[in-house]
């Protein structure tokens, strides 16, 4: 039996969005005190495509004061960045040789990204998800908050701990439990409902950043596309709506309730009541951890301080089980 441990990250690849924040941290930060918490900047994971190096490392902080600004308690919680723990990097090489070139290509966020140029990317984009059940196993996690967008590649990391368990006759790793639950995990593009908001889109208009201030948060809502119908009166009339649904399922998670409660707010409310009240919701509640992280930012050494005693506490953790590992592989 494995004592239950959350472990989860973050890309440093761009500016922290909404989808992120209700997806991903405020989630992570929610389950602070409950279990062991070990939350991570995946450095690593950002260079699988091109990252401008100075860019990048202002991006680790810049995700890292997110977290802190959102609540994430050092003292209680773990958070550090991958670079700096190189076994992440050990276990995943083993994982590449445990994991099948098939189940790779299964992969549909590979497939989304790679797209018409499957040739062209780089290998790590490609070997990624093992590189992500070497992050959740080297802690022996049993939790791992995500958004939708994930859960394949954590049912991966479960095959891979099954093939690496059943070929070394051993049951050294868990079965991790992806935990996808509530009303935003799967924040949708502002200006095309069938994309996820991602904070490597093409267009800033597409996704509020967890930075954007009111003006703009106010002006992305107006602008996001909807169909011209005005809200129904109860929530199974957002079926076949995708964009009024990411909406309405937007305020829900920032007002911490329901689909359900947010229709029976504003039952058939139009787009020109319901967007403007959207917009004060997430400014209220944006605003505070923006202006949060915009103080840390402000010291970069005191981010770059906290990052490495969060460092010293994931090696700690990661390494006698990385050495485990090695003697069970015969290395
Ligand atoms: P991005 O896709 O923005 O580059 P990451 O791949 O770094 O983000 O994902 C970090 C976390 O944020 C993951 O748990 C992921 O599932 C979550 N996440 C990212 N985008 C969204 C979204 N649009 N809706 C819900 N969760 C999301
Ligand atoms: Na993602």
């Amino acid at each position: 039996t494995f004592t239950p441990r959350v472990f989860s990250g973050i890309k440093p690849s761009g500016g922290l969005t909404l989808g992120n924040y209700l997806g991903a941290i405020k989630r992570f930060v929610g389950m602070q005190g409950q279990m062991e918490t070990i939350y991570c900047v995946v450095d690593m994971h950002a260079i699988t495509v091109w990252q401008d190096p100075k860019e990048l490392a202002n991006m680790t902080r810049e995700v890292a004061a997110g977290y802190l600004a959102a609540g994430l308690d050092p003292s209680q919680s773990i958070l550090f960045n991958q670079s700096q723990v190189a076994a992440h990097a050990e276990l995943g090489w083993i994982f590449n040789c445990v994991a099948r070139v098939g189940w790779m290509n299964r992969m549909t966020q590979f497939k989304d990204k790679a797209g018409s140029n499957a040739e062209k990317v780089s290998l790590g984009l490609y070997a990624y998800p093992s590189l992500m059940a070497a992050d959740i196993l080297l802690y022996h996690a049993t939790h791992v908050p995500v958004g939708e967008d994930q859960k394949q590649h954590v049912e991966l990391t479960r095959d891979i701990a099954a093939k690496f368990n059943h070929d070394y006759k051993t049951d050294f790793f868990p079965m991790t439990t992806p935990v996808i639950e509530g009303p935003a995990m799967r924040i949708m593009n502002l200006r095309d409902g069938t994309k996820k908001m991602s904070k490597s889109g093409e267009s800033d208009m597409e996704r509020i950043n967890m930075t954007d201030d009111a003006d703009k948060i106010a002006k992305k809502f107006k602008k996001a596309k909807t169909d011209p119908e005005p809200l129904p009166e109860t929530v199974e009339g957002l079926a076949d709506r995708p964009e009024a649904r990411n909406l309405v399922e937007i305020y829900a998670a920032l007002d911490d309730t329901t689909p359900e409660a947010v229709i029976a707010q504003y039952p058939g409310a139009g787009w020109g009541t319901f967007k403007p009240a959207l917009a004060d919701l997430a400014v209220a509640k944006l605003a505070p951890i923006s202006e949060e992280m915009a103080r840390l930012m402000d010291d970069p050494a005191e981010i770059d301080r906290i990052l490495a005693v969060g460092s010293d506490k994931a090696r700690a953790i990661a390494e006698p089980i990385l050495k485990k590992t090695y003697d069970i592989v015969g290395l």
